[in-house]
């Protein structure tokens, strides 16, 4: 009773920020993101009945308190699905996720944990049965179930049937590439999950976003089958502001932007400026991540390690869906 899997990170060009469900994670938006192969997690779950708890080692240290309990509550629904609920098991995790590039290892983490878990204890999932159950972990997680491009449905059902993500074109379809930038800070972090609640519940600029969604959706996938890179980019990138704007507005406001952030944001424009088109995004911290085609790379990583207070640049490609070691 023992598998192996490992899922990659993705990058949201269309947010999630917002839940209307907590407790089974239901969005109050459908987002779109672009699987990375730089970023990852494997994880190995093994299944025993000698066992009397689960046991969770991250990058071979045992991990307890909260990160500990979110892993045995997910591990608790994978039990439930087949039945076998007095099973406990050994989680295994190596993230090639460095925290430092500013990625949340949730997504890549909780994807390889349902898929390795769902395999170990011979449940037979399809890839939207795995979508659904992953979102339950963490909600982005669900969307790296697949390669390439991916939207997340929201659904409209309350037992949260038809929430999960789908393929929208896979990493062959288009070869564009992301920077991870790499700050120097030391900002006290709100977690997106703190930060997309009280966002919904505080922010007099929340409908707005929602209202925007739909547009950015048809635009943005419309780009991707005509890979029209500028088109991509620019709604990607104004997606973003959207998103971080309603954080301003927040009671109390809070933002997750950097001095350094800002400088980063700029320098793209800049770069746009001056006939390289590259775009930002930016998740729930101060890092930035810029999209670019391959033809630039070379001058797109050369100038964000110029950019004072900037301490690395990670290159990648589009990566692939959840694959079985
Ligand atoms: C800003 O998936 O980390 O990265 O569902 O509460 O675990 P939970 O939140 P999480 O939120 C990700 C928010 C985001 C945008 C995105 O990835 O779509």
């Amino acid at each position: 009773m023992k598998a192996t899997a490992r899922a990659h990170t993705n990058i949201a060009l269309i947010k999630y920020w917002g839940k209307r469900e907590e407790a089974l994670i239901l969005p109050t938006n459908n987002s779109l993101s672009l699987t990375l192969d730089g970023f990852y997690t494997t994880t190995t779950v093994d299944f025993r009945e000698a066992l009397s708890q689960d046991v969770f080692m991250l990058n071979d240290e045992a991990v307890t308190g909260e990160a500990y309990q979110r892993v045995t509550k997910f591990l608790d629904l994978i039990r439930g699905l087949s039945g076998k609920t007095d099973l406990y098991a050994n989680v295994h995790s190596i993230n090639e996720v460095p925290t430092a590039a500013g990625f949340a290892s949730s997504a890549s983490g909780f994807a390889a944990l349902a898929a390795a878990g769902a395999k170990a204890i011979g449940l037979n999932l399809s890839d939207q049965e795995l979508s659904r159950l992953t979102r339950q972990g963490s909600g982005s997680a669900c969307r790296s179930i697949y390669g390439g491009f991916a939207e997340w449905e929201m659904g409209t059902r309350q037992d949260g049937s038809d929430s999960y993500a789908v393929p929208i074109a896979s990493k062959e379809h288009w070869d564009i590439r992301v920077a991870a930038v790499v700050l120097s800070s030391t900002m006290k972090k709100v977690s997106s999950r703190a930060g997309m609640k009280r966002t919904v519940e505080t922010s007099p600029f929340y409908p707005g976003w929602i209202e925007s969604i739909p547009n950015d959706l048809n635009g943005i996938k419309a780009g991707i089958q005509e890979k029209d890179f500028e088109k991509v980019g620019a709604i990607a990138e104004a997606n973003c502001l959207k998103m971080h704007a309603t954080t301003l507005g927040a009671n109390p406001p809070f933002t997750y932007w950097h001095d350094t952030t800002l400088r980063v944001m700029h320098t793209v424009q800049e770069m746009r400026a001056n006939g390289i088109p590259a775009y930002f995004t930016i998740d729930a911290g101060p890092n930035v991540k810029v999209l670019y085609l391959p033809e630039d790379e070379a001058r797109v990583e050369e100038t964000l390690r110029n950019i004072a207070g900037v301490t690395d640049v990670r290159l990648s490609k589009a990566g692939s869906g959840i694959t079985y070691l």
